[in-house]
């Protein structure tokens, strides 16, 4: 099972180095090439490469952690996605101003998925902040809560498998429709509830 993650900011880069910690490989790329990752990938260790967007979107499993707006251009032109999973990262709100998109009634991750035709959908890992992602999931007494969603029954268990692997709690929240909104920010009850599940 290959990993490719499109975004190495503030949550792929959180992403990376809980992989990196739990001893899983991970092709890593951003918008302006490897050569501007070889600091980063240093850091991280050995097994997070820096890579190209495209070889990073041919994984099995592909990341994605890329500002709202520059989404699109960061999913266009990449090879048929014949249901292989996406893991949607995003929010649709971005710093500066931090004002909300209008999603027209769509859940954001419905939207994540027009701009990926034919992969599996599921979202996790937006919930709390980078820092707070980044951090030992077992710090507190327990395992930290992450929550996901998403369509496709196959899919979701094998990011339920991942999040266990990394030492997280998951707790599965159902579809996009239902699971999506309530962990989406801004609008979600869920976000940023820092949770740990003990025993
Ligand atoms: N920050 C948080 O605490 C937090 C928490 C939960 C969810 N989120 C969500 O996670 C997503 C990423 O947030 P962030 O804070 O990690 O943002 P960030 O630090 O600004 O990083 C964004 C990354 O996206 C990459 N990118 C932009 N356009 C691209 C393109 N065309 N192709 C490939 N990569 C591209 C950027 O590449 P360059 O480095 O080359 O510019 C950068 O590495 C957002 O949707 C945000 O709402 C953030």
């Amino acid at each position: 099972m290959t990993i490719g993650i499109i975004g190495s900011g503030n949550i792929g880069t959180a992403f990376a180095r809980r992989l990196a910690s739990a001893g899983i490989k991970a092709a890593m790329s951003n918008s302006r090439g490897p050569e501007s990752l070889k600091d980063l990938v240093r850091e991280l260790g050995p097994l997070i490469k820096a890579s190209t967007r495209d070889e990073a979107a041919r994984a099995d499993i592909v990341f994605i952690a890329v500002n709202w707006t520059k989404l699109p251009a960061a999913l266009t032109g990449l090879p048929d996605w014949g249901g292989r999973i996406v893991i949607d990262a995003n929010n649709p709100i971005e710093a500066p101003l931090f004002k909300p998109v209008n999603l027209q009634g769509q859940v954001s991750s419905e939207v994540v998925a027009d701009l990926v035709p034919g992969a599996h959908v599921v979202k996790a890992f937006n919930h709390l902040r980078a820092e707070v992602l980044a951090g030992d999931p077992g710090a507190d007494g327990g395992r930290r809560v992450l929550f996901y969603s998403g369509n496709d029954r196959a899919a979701k268990a094998e990011v339920a498998a991942l999040i266990d692997r990394l030492g997280f709690a998951g707790i599965d929240l159902g579809s996009l429709a239902v699971g999506g909104k309530l962990a989406q920010f801004p609008g979600g009850p869920l976000p940023n509830q820092n949770l740990v599940k003990v025993g």
